[in-house]
């Protein structure tokens, strides 16, 4: 009885003026990979992959560091080793391999190439580049500088490969480098502080086959101060300058 009074209440003068409440809502974005996998001609459990005696040196060399009822940690080092030797990317072949090697279930293997977005589970063109687009590199330019890319190599759109498979362009967060935005990062380098003049010249040189100089490219070390030294500038003393002549 008393909820139903309740309910019948009227609503008060000051709840009936006040402005209506709206939900908004984003229209859902699809990934740019989906985490199931689906057969493909060139992506399926038939196509063969084992690990190159070398690689298989290597891979048992890192099995060796854990104890043997927890070898199952170096799924990530393995997969990645397989994904470098697959031409860059981590095929169902890749992780089924890796899985074999190491005595676990497929599923968990596939669990851990779909969290971690290094592993990329679709071919790659030869030069894989990583455009940072996180608020510093955003701060800093990294909207001209993913244009730039992306026009230079012909128009791509980020996820796409050039036509004669050279460049992948992606967009990536954070590379932790923000120190140095804008950058990216093509295969395992960073190439820091840029513009869209170095960031052609970087690209041009990627597709004359050759490897440009890494890190910044305004010319300063590291990531020291661009406007110059500010502090510790002065010559540091030396043991025993500020003590009494018996102890210098
Ligand atoms: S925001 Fe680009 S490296 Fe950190």
């Amino acid at each position: 009885m008393l909820a139903a009074a309740k309910l019948a209440r009227p609503l008060s003068a000051a709840r009936l003026a006040a402005p209506a409440r709206y939900l908004s809502t984003s229209s859902p974005r699809r990934s740019d990979a989906l985490f199931v996998h689906r057969d493909k001609p060139y992506n399926n459990p038939g196509i063969p992959f084992e690990f190159t005696p070398e690689n298989l040196k290597h891979a048992n060399e890192v099995i060796s560091h854990y104890p043997p009822q927890y070898k199952k940690a170096a799924v990530i080092p393995l997969l990645d080793l397989g994904q470098r030797q697959n031409k860059g990317w981590t095929s169902i072949s890749v992780m089924n391999y890796v899985a074999k090697l190491l005595e676990m279930q497929p599923m968990r293997v596939y669990e851990v190439a779909t969290f971690y977005t290094m592993f990329n589970r679709e071919p790659i063109g030869e030069n894989f580049v990583q455009v940072c687009t996180t608020t510093p590199c955003m701060l800093r330019g990294s909207t001209e500088i993913l244009d730039t890319v992306c026009s230079h190599l012909g128009g791509l759109k980020p996820g796409e490969t050039t036509k004669d498979g050279k460049f992948t362009v992606i967009e990536v967060e954070c590379q932790g480098a923000c120190s140095n935005a804008p950058m990216m990062v093509i295969n395992d380098d960073f190439y820091e502080d840029l513009t869209a003049t170095t960031t052609k010249a970087i690209l041009d040189a990627f597709s004359k086959g050759t490897k440009p100089k890494t890190g910044p490219q305004s010319g300063r070390h590291t990531s020291e101060n661009s406007a110059g030294l500010t502090a510790l500038t002065s010559k540091p003393y030396g043991p025993g300058e500020h003590c009494v002549p018996d102890f210098q």
